[in-house]
């Protein structure tokens, strides 16, 4: 970026941010962006860029989707606003009742949130509480998957990948959960029961991402995984939460990714596309048995939880804009479509030095590489195309807008192609 077009805001605002992922001494600047429209991020000195990666996955419907704005802005003049302890509002009620209706299995009780993260700890509490309210005092740990990601909280931390999740810098800082190979084959078939024999006494709760472990570096399970966990959860007596923050709302080509594997989960948890990627807004979802297990004359066992900003009307009203617009646009078409492209475009890269392997499921394309030396420098020369692709472990991905056009679509697939065989 020219310094004569950075902003006064920029230059004054600058030096009082820490920015996420980032170490702050050597960080480069972060590009400006002053408006958003579609697929396009526009920036402060002139350049327009197309949004490769969706604002981190939640622009389903590209940005300022003219129907979700319109409802925004007349929630805004009725009520943006309002607590949710012991005060309810039709955005937030109408939203519960359609996720149930959207949900397959019995899964009926919601409590927002307003981030993926607070929502996996919400689902942690859920599976761990209803076990204490029942007097059984042992069952307070988690299984999760090397691969996995669910967030950036402590209590998360804990059940990230343990790499992901910094184990080691945190040291004892971190409960000490049970972290366990995807059974996909039958070495790891044979860790995961070896694991599930000592440690099933002892677990509230198994915890996948179905189908993609995003963060972890866009790691694809087929279904039959989730059925061989959901199975063994059954048989230990676990209950099983499936964490759908990336992957819900249409990612994988079916509205949920649990769909494809005829299973459900006891707790499921939902963010980012939620609101169609306008605003922060988060839910955990349980089946009847969980949600019971709280029902008691005892105050103490009701679920103690209660963000500030839960269920906050103009998030809840997007969400309802945005199921909305499942409803009526070809959403899932345009994801099948999608996959085709990036099928038939990104196996080109297939052929590269150092590309170890190309997939793609749904609207997700990735191109795996041996190893990424310097990720700032890939970035970078993706921007110099006029792309925004975020780079990370050893892969290039890309999880557009599913109403991207296709001419921009070409420019990221063409650029990615480019920019590697350089
Ligand atoms: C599967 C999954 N779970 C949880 C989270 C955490 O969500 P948030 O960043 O909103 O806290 C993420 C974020 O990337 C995610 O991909």
């Amino acid at each position: 970026m020219t310094h004569s077009h950075l902003p006064n805001w920029y230059q004054k605002g600058l030096p009082h941010i820490w920015l996420p992922y980032s170490q702050m001494q050597t960080a480069s600047s972060p590009i400006a962006a002053t408006k958003t429209n579609g697929s396009q991020i526009f920036l402060t000195d002139g350049r327009i860029l197309i949004d490769g990666i969706a604002s981190w996955w939640t622009a389903c419907h590209g940005y300022n989707h003219p129907y979700i704005c319109a409802a925004l802005q007349r929630q805004l003049d009725i009520m943006p606003h309002i607590m949710f302890g012991g005060i309810v509002h039709e955005p937030a009620l109408h939203l519960a009742q359609r996720l149930c209706d959207r949900l397959t299995g019995n899964l009926n009780h919601v409590f927002f949130t307003d981030s993926g993260s607070v929502a996996v700890e919400v689902a942690m509490k859920m599976a761990i509480q209803s076990r204490l309210n029942k007097g059984e005092t042992r069952r307070t740990r988690i299984m999760a998957f090397h691969g996995g990601y669910h967030g950036d909280t402590l209590a998360t931390m804990a059940v990230c990948d343990p790499e992901e999740g910094m184990h080691h810098l945190y040291g004892n800082v971190l409960t000490q959960q049970i972290i366990a190979p995807l059974p996909c084959d039958e070495p790891s078939f044979k860790t995961f029961h070896n694991l599930l024999e000592q440690h099933a006494h002892e677990l509230a709760a198994i915890l996948v991402e179905p189908l993609v472990q995003g963060a972890g570096g866009m790691l694809f399970h087929t279904p039959d995984v989730l059925q061989i966990i959901r199975h063994a959860a059954d048989r230990y007596d676990i209950l099983l939460i499936l964490d759908e923050i990336f992957t819900g709302f249409g990612r994988t080509g079916t509205f949920f990714a649990y769909e494809q594997a005829h299973i459900v989960p006891d707790i499921i948890t939902l963010s980012k596309a939620l609101t169609g990627g306008t605003l922060a807004l988060a839910a955990t979802i349980a089946v009847p048995h969980v949600f019971e297990a709280f029902l008691s004359n005892n105050p103490e066992h009701a679920l103690m939880h209660g963000p500030t900003f839960m269920a906050n009307p103009l998030a809840c009203t997007s969400a309802n804009a945005s199921l909305d617009l499942f409803d009526t646009e070809p959403r899932l078409e345009q994801v099948a479509t999608l996959n085709s492209f990036l099928t038939d475009t990104l196996k080109a890269c297939r052929t590269l030095p150092g590309v170890r392997n190309v997939r793609t499921l749904g609207a997700i394309g990735v191109v795996e590489l041996e190893h990424i030396n310097n990720h700032e420098r890939l970035r970078q020369e993706f921007i110099t195309h006029g792309c925004w692709i975020r780079p990370f472990r050893n892969i290039v991905y890309l999880t557009p807008a599913f109403t991207i056009d296709e001419k921009e679509l070409h420019t990221l697939t063409h650029t990615v192609y480019k920019v590697l065989s350089a």
